[in-house]
């Protein structure tokens, strides 16, 4: 497995292996990796030649210093995760420096509005950090394939909408969530959890789960309406958000028809961690 940390020499060495004909396919990290990181490698590798997984903490996606400074970092075991996989890859490992010279700063980028909503509400200039980066390293890589999981499901649509207007011609690839035994969704912020609070945590998804029940007889004001109430009562998670939205334009939704597909998005506080988790509805 090689690792890189310069853009010359990552790009040198994809420029050889497509000239051989190898697809490629890359999957974005900001490393602290689990297993639903590694079934995005997993999935790449299966239809890719070879994997570059990059590993970079970007500093313009966070709007809170303090998450930002407790990003947790464990590159030498992300290296022998991804060495245990047995897969090609190839690990980018790029310094803030290398991807952003001086100017650590983000472009401003126009979704469509997908940005306005939800994540985009809540975290000011989130989505063009992550644009930033991603079309960077879409463009550095230039893949066949890239890698994305559904729980950060507002992301992918927004990498989607990356790709299409920016003219990239990588096709995105969104993978479902991988959870913890007890349905957590896998978070490297989980790390930060103590042990009683992943505990505690697991009652996001048996709450979404419960919601999703609702579907077929309530509105979508009833469901998110309920899972508050669920949380009124439960005093060591905070809720920030609750929201049904419409899964292409992610807008939120006032009554559902036969056509569309539906998912509930949450955001929730576990002491100062942030945890975020979606369910498809229909
Ligand atoms: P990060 O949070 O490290 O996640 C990297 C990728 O892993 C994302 O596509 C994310 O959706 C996926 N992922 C995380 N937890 C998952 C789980 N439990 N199941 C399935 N997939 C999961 O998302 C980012 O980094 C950054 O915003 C990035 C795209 C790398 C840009 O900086």
């Amino acid at each position: 497995m090689l690792v890189f940390k310069h853009k010359a020499d990552l790009k040198r060495h994809l420029l050889n292996k497509r000239e051989e004909g190898n697809r490629i396919g890359l999957v974005p990290t900001m490393g602290a990796l689990h297993e639903g990181h590694l079934s995005l490698v997993i999935n790449s590798a299966s239809e890719n030649d070879l994997t570059v997984v990059s590993i970079f903490v970007n500093p313009t996606q966070f709007d809170r210093k303090e998450d930002l400074e407790n990003y947790p970092s464990t590159l030498e075991r992300d290296l022998e995760l991804l060495e245990g996989t047995g897969r090609n890859i190839a690990v980018f490992t790029p310094s803030v420096q290398e991807m952003y010279s001086e100017n650590i700063q983000a472009e401003s980028f126009d979704f469509d509005g997908l940005e306005h909503q939800m994540e985009g509400k809540f975290r000011a200039g989130h989505f063009d950090g992550v644009g930033t980066i991603v079309k960077s390293l879409l463009q550095l890589v230039e893949a066949d394939n890239a890698y994305f999981g559904e729980k950060d499901f507002q992301q992918l649509q927004i990498i989607k909408k990356l790709v299409e207007k920016e003219g990239i011609p990588t096709q995105v690839i969104g993978c479902p969530i991988l959870r913890e035994s007890n349905g957590l969704a896998m978070s490297s912020r989980n790390e930060r959890l103590s042990p009683e609070m992943r505990k505690e945590a697991a009652f996001i998804y048996q709450t979404i789960s419960k919601a999703k029940t609702l579907f077929q007889t309530k509105s979508p004001e009833e469901i998110t309406k309920w899972t508050e109430n669920q949380f009124d009562n439960h005093h060591s998670l905070t809720l920030e958000y609750v929201e049904i939205a419409n899964e292409s334009t992610l807008e939120p939704v006032k009554s559902f028809n036969k056509k569309d597909r539906y998912r509930l998005f949450i955001a929730v506080f576990a002491n100062s961690i942030r945890l975020i988790d979606n369910i498809a509805l229909n």
